[in-house]
């Protein structure tokens, strides 16, 4: 069961809430726009977490200086020796939901929810020929966000922060889209990814993509796929691939050009 908490705005860049949902203390943190919910009890001696020191997904409790990872609820640094609770925090609209693990109905579901998720990544060409497990793990760093219509989910000429890939919906890939002749480029459909070079750094979009109608989203933020290219250093060799796969298209379209 999804519990509507807090609005976006009330939660700045690099700031953290706390909520009360269903009896239960839980904190949302916004880190450069993507929100993480967490359980607020330190799990070393039951200090409130909210009033920590956040640095990047990197909480300290402001007791004793545990350490957490607050995309995982794993323990960074002790003296705290066990993880804290995350929960699934969903963004539709100006609205964040948060999902209770224990409102959760049966573990059965739970699997069937995470088992397409492992599916949908496979199908991801930078993904493709990873072993299940890696899979597995990869799972573990993504987030579900759901856009409205018309919602721009990228902006041409932002700084990017992570790679989608569609669950349901549609959207358009549109350059200039602020401009006088707006360029339709593509439109995306199901299990389709976009912005995987934004995995690597911080490079402006070069078009914006925008819902068609309520599109749901998988997606990974670079600095957490960063933590997980350390742990699988095949990935980083596919990602220098498909680089060199786009400076060859860029390469032969400026030949085209000239
Ligand atoms: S209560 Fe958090 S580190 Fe001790």
């Amino acid at each position: 069961m999804a519990f509507i908490v807090a609005k976006t705005d009330d939660i700045a860049p690099g700031q953290m809430a706390a909520y009360d949902i269903d009896g239960e203390p839980v904190a949302i943190a916004n880190v450069e726009g993507r929100f993480f919910a967490f359980s607020n009890v330190c799990t070393h001696r039951a200090c409130p977490l909210y009033d920590g020191l956040l640095e990047g997904t990197n909480l300290t409790c402001s007791c004793h200086g545990s350490q957490f990872d607050i995309t995982t609820g794993a323990v960074v640094t002790g003296p705290a020796s066990m993880a804290i609770k995350t929960f699934v925090v969903e963004t539709v609209g100006d609205e964040l939901r948060v999902q209770k693990a224990g409102e959760l109905p049966a573990k059965a579901e739970t699997e069937d929810e995470l088992t397409p998720i492992k599916r949908i990544l496979a199908k991801v060409p930078l993904f493709s020929g990873l072993s299940e497990e890696s899979l597995e793990a990869l799972q573990g760093f993504t987030f579900r966000r759901t856009f409205e219509p018309h919602e721009l989910i990228v902006e041409e000429g932002r700084t990017a922060n992570g790679l989608y890939v569609i669950l349901s919906g549609r959207v358009e890939v549109i350059k200039g889209l602020t401009g006088s002749r707006p360029q339709l480029l593509a439109t995306l459909e199901p299990n389709e990814p976009f912005g995987e070079l934004a995995l690597l750094g911080e490079w402006k979009r070069s078009a914006s993509v925008r819902a068609m109608q309520e599109t749901e989203c998988l997606g990974i933020d670079r600095w957490v796929f960063l933590t997980f290219l350390e742990r699988e250093p095949q990935i980083a060799i596919k990602m220098l691939q498909l680089l060199a796969e786009r400076l060859a298209e860029t390469d032969e379209r400026l030949l085209e050009r000239s």
